[in-house]
């Protein structure tokens, strides 16, 4: 179609049509005007939250929530204050180019790239409690990290104001924590929880994995066919075999090492002892694949 862009948020046909566009911006101020106009002519507002290095399984919590609302954005900011080691900060992967080509074609409305200082004008000095669930699996190895997803995600609810925000179960713990954070703060964004978008070979998509080598690559499979085994194990043999299990037969593979394997209420996240302990129970892990850190997680029932 031939066409004017006219400003940057309509493309004018030659017919004297204006269709919409994808609105691309990076400061707080601009998505609070666009927000509120969508707000004032009562559209709802779907919002998925990113670090960019877009994969398939982002493209689907944003297909969803073009289906699920009337007006969609997706922030793309590596935030640094989840960053408890400065040289993943400084590697985790930015190909801006490429996440604004994967989502326009979805029909995403708005796209805010913000700046450190537009998100923090000032050092976010808040401390959350989280009354545990911060204190197993991911946020005993990464101390400070969901203190810092927490002020980050709570920062852009205040920005975006959404109806809907869409978060993927593969970062189990992160969604637990968005959720009680939500909670606490009052916001009255409904959080959708997104089931884990795998790989056809079962591993659990991720931006790290475009950082694994060849051979980790490979090696990697073994994480969500290790996981998967242990469903089918946990039907007659107690926690500590089972998780006895995962550990050796991932460690058995020589350029994977189990951080850590958890068997936990699905709800509070404490580690349990026995099944009956909890009505919902999920499995943790995190795994090195050589430098780069897997995470994946599977329910039990
Ligand atoms: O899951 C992520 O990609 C990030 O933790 C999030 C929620 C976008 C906050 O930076």
């Amino acid at each position: 179609m031939q066409g004017l862009f006219f400003e940057k948020y309509y493309f004018v046909t030659l017919s004297g049509n204006t269709i919409e566009t994808m609105i691309v911006v990076s400061t707080q101020l601009e998505v609070k005007q666009l927000v509120l106009e969508w707000q004032a002519k009562g559209h709802n507002i779907g919002f998925v939250p990113t670090m960019g290095a877009l994969h398939r399984g982002h493209l689907t919590l944003v297909e969803r929530a073009i289906i699920e609302n009337n007006k969609v954005v997706v922030s793309i900011f590596v935030n640094p204050t989840q960053f408890n080691d400065p040289k993943d900060l400084e590697k985790y992967p930015r190909t801006l180019e490429a996440d604004l080509a994967l989502l326009k074609p979805l029909g995403v409305d708005l796209v805010y790239t913000p700046t450190n200082n537009d998100i923090y004008p000032e050092p976010d000095t808040r401390v959350f409690d989280f009354k545990g669930l911060d204190k197993v699996m991911e946020g005993a190895h990464r101390p400070g990290h969901f203190n810092g997803v927490a002020q980050v995600v709570s920062r852009l609810f205040d920005i975006v104001m959404p109806t809907n925000a869409y978060f993927g179960e593969k970062d189990y713990q992160q969604l637990q924590i968005i959720l009680e954070m939500n909670r606490q703060l009052g916001f009255s964004t409904n959080i959708v929880p997104c089931e884990i978008i795998r790989e056809a070979d079962g591993l659990a998509m991720s931006s790290r994995n475009m950082r694994l080598s060849a051979e980790h690559r490979i090696a990697a499979i073994e994480i969500s066919r290790t996981l998967a085994a242990s469903k089918t194990m946990a039907k007659n043999h107690t926690i500590q075999e089972v998780e006895t299990y995962v550990v050796k037969t991932i460690n058995a593979i020589p350029l994977l090492r189990v951080e850590y394997f958890t068997i936990a209420n699905a709800i509070t996240l404490q580690p349990i002892t026995q099944w009956t302990n909890a009505p919902k129970t999920i499995g943790c892990i995190a795994v090195f694949a050589g430098d780069i850190r897997l995470i994946d997680n599977v329910i039990y029932n």
